[in-house]
């Protein structure tokens, strides 16, 4: 952590007493540490007390003009490599999740392109509502790295899930979440989703990608420093932070949008499930079946799409295009014969066989497959360790740490 830049944002709990002690941590890991925080939080530890521990004098308010003239909040989230929410109140992480910034912190973690790692801290009736579980997915989702919260005894008598990690335990997640810079310099192009090909002005051929695969993709490369841009089918997922999003809805203008961005990719990743066919021709207008002979079945005539990733592998040159592919059995030859065909440097094969495994499910099982024909099989893993596994590969290929 020499020389690192790690912002302490702190809100109002009780585990603000922990504050001090985490930035103890953090100093003598050699970071360079200043903190924010809310009013709520200096009714639990003062400013002078984390000011004299960083430093450097403590924000605490947006609109006073003497602390914007010591660096203005904007200046902070941008000095930033590295925010650390904690403790992490359900009133902030709803804030940050619908995107309020009615005080410094909150304006703060809006403004900054810094990864944020949040330690939430809280009533275990509170951590487990509806509302801080739909918070805490939306966050997660755009690439917002959580730690704990722990259970055991809670400050207000409960029981359960609701205690701040510690201090040493958030230290070193920090530590991993800033040693991963791997992918600085790189643009990374990932593509997400299924697509949806019109048959006519209400119903379309589609798939069950959801999108995880390719999103998780996009918002790990982000936190390791590329610059990503993800291309998108329909899909409810909420944009990685830091990720530029290209939303597209049929396999033509998908291929428009990665032709359109694929010269400036050093990365591309092709996790959106691509349909194979569209309707030869697409009706303006709603088939009624009173328009059709009594009984009478409706024939579409299908054509095919354009391969996108044999399309960009023949015209990618020395950079890496990684492709995915979703198989129900034969998953080693059909994977060996797909990279053949395909062109591509490497190819993450999925098998969908299992219910937790593939499409719209959160876990996926995956066997790396080389055009040389090595192959490594990982274990059923979150997709978010899987896309980290993934650039890990990426990265050693590229030449940086793995
Ligand atoms: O989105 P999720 O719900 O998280 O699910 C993830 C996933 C299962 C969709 C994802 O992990 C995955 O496997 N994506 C590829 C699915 C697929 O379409 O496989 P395929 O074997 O049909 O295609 C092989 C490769 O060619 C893929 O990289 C695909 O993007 C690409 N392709 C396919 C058809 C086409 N016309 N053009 C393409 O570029």
């Amino acid at each position: 952590m020499e020389q690192r830049r790690i912002l302490v944002a702190v809100t109002g709990g009780i585990a603000a007493y922990k504050i001090p002690e985490l930035i103890r941590i953090l100093r003598r890991a050699g970071a360079c540490v200043r903190c924010a925080m809310t009013p709520a939080a200096q009714e639990f530890v003062s400013p002078l007390v984390l000011q004299t521990l960083t430093g450097h004098p403590v924000r605490t308010d947006l609109f006073d003009a003497s602390q914007e003239g010591e660096i203005d909040h904007i200046s902070l989230a941008d000095w930033a490599e590295l925010v650390i929410l904690a403790p992490a109140t359900a009133n902030t992480l709803a804030k940050m999740s619908c995107g309020l910034a009615d005080d410094l912190v909150s304006a703060v973690l809006l403004a900054t392109r810094a990864p944020v790692l949040v330690a939430p801290a809280m009533n275990v009736n509170m951590w487990e509502h509806p509302a801080t579980r739909s918070n805490m997915e939306t966050l997660r989702q755009r690439g917002i790295r959580a730690i704990g919260p722990e259970v055991g005894e809670l400050a207000c008598g409960w029981e359960g899930a609701g205690r701040m990690s510690q201090p040493e335990a958030i230290a070193a997640e920090a530590g991993l979440l800033l040693g991963s810079r791997d992918l600085a310099g790189e643009v990374v192009l990932v593509s997400a989703g299924g697509t949806r090909e019109p048959i006519d002005r209400v119903r379309f051929l589609g798939n069950r990608s959801s999108g995880k695969m390719g999103f998780a993709v996009a918002a790990e490369a982000a936190l390791r420093g590329a610059d990503v841009v993800l291309v998108a089918g329909p899909t409810p997922l909420a944009t990685p932070a830091g990720v530029r999003r290209v939303d597209v809805q049929t396999a033509l203008e998908m291929r428009d949008a990665l032709l359109a961005e694929f010269e400036r990719a050093t990365i591309t990743v092709m996790a959106a499930a691509v349909a194979d066919f569209r309707a030869a021709r697409p009706s303006e207008l709603k088939i009624k079946k009173e328009d059709l002979a009594a009984d009478s079945g409706l024939t579409l005539e299908l054509t095919r799409n354009p391969d996108i990733l044999a399309e960009l592998c023949a015209r990618k040159g020395d950079r890496l295009v990684i492709g995915f592919a979703a198989e129900s059995h034969d998953l080693m030859a059909s994977a060996q014969r797909k990279i053949a065909r395909k062109g591509c440097d490497l190819l993450v094969a999925n098998n969908i066989s299992s219910e937790t495994s593939g499409f719209d499910t959160d876990d996926n099982a995956v066997v790396f497959v080389w055009p040389d024909g090595q192959v490594e099989e990982l274990p059923t893993l979150p997709k978010r360790d899987v896309a980290a596994q993934l650039l890990d590969r990426v990265a050693k290929a590229r030449g940086g740490d793995e």
